[in-house]
């Protein structure tokens, strides 16, 4: 009998429907004039598709991040994941932070089991914890505490974490944010990997273009107050991508310029 390999085989991602989604939050004194972090935001993601989000800080990538997720809801418009519409957070949607938020006190096993072990499946699934350490290659560091890995290790840990609940959507918000630029490419080449193993829709906010071009099937520029949808570029290019390619260098001028543009437009 042919096991089946569970970190490897196919999980079938979700669709993602952002239907006319607007989110206001109260001034710092809780009763004065309204920050529009988002404004009649309107996006579809297919299954499978990776898509990133850039724009000026403050712009509403992790309003609509949280939104997404469940962790917050939409003063008006709806969200769908598939044909549900989200109004709670579910261990289908997995979240991954700039910072990756691992308890001190855990080994790197235990870490990435934790979601297991709320949900009652340690015993069920232990076998899968194993798979997933070396999905991301971590299968030497299994006993090893947070505070022995370097910043690209302690990220890799946070993604098996998010994979092993097996999410339909991956939300990834400036996951790689923090780490060196060396490392942070090798992480993006990582990422792909696992969404291509995993067939996962991922939805990535980044603030780096280079990262946006080299990883997306679509690119969404967003616009601040009131949180807009400026622009969704196609990246046509084949993978792997090479970051000094022609097309690829226009690309970037193209949305460099675009979100100088943006900022401009609304200063
Ligand atoms: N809980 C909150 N209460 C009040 N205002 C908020 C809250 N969350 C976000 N905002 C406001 O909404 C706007 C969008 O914030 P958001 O965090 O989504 O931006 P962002 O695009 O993720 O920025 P960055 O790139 O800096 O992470 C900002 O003006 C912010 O001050
Ligand atoms: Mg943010």
């Amino acid at each position: 009998m042919v096991a089946l390999n569970s970190a490897q085989s196919a999980a079938e991602g979700s669709t993602l429907r952002v239907d006319g989604v607007s989110k206001a939050f109260r001034g710092a004194d809780g009763v004065s004039t309204r920050t529009f972090a988002l404004d009649n935001v309107s996006l579809s993601v297919a299954a499978g598709e990776l898509i990133s989000i850039v724009g000026p800080s403050g712009c509403g990538k992790s309003t609509l991040l949280r939104l997404i997720a469940g962790l917050d809801s939409p003063n008006s418009g709806e969200l769908r994941v598939g044909s549900e519409v989200i109004t709670a957070p579910n261990a289908e949607r997995g979240l991954v932070f700039q910072d990756p938020n691992l308890f001190p006190w855990l080994t790197v096993r235990r870490n990435i089991e934790i979601g297991l072990v709320a949900r009652g499946l340690l015993r069920e699934k232990r076998h899968e914890v194993d798979e997933f350490m070396r999905l991301v290659g971590l299968e030497a560091f299994a006993n090893a505490f947070p505070h022995h890995l370097s910043g690209g290790m302690a990220q890799r840990v946070a993604l098996a974490r998010a994979l092993i609940n097996h999410p339909k959507l991956l939300l990834l918000d400036e996951p790689l944010g923090a780490l060196d630029a060396f490392t942070r490419m090798r992480m993006q080449d990582e990422v792909l990997r696992l969404w291509r193993a995993r067939q996962t829709t991922m939805v990535l906010v980044t603030h780096d273009i280079d990262e946006a071009i080299y990883m997306s099937d679509r690119i969404v520029i967003m616009s601040p107050r009131p949180g807009r949808i400026e622009r969704v570029i196609v990246v046509e290019l084949d993978r792997p991508r090479h970051r000094n390619s022609p097309e690829f260098l226009n690309l970037r001028g193209e949305i460099l310029e675009l979100l100088h543009f943006a900022g401009a437009a609304t200063a």
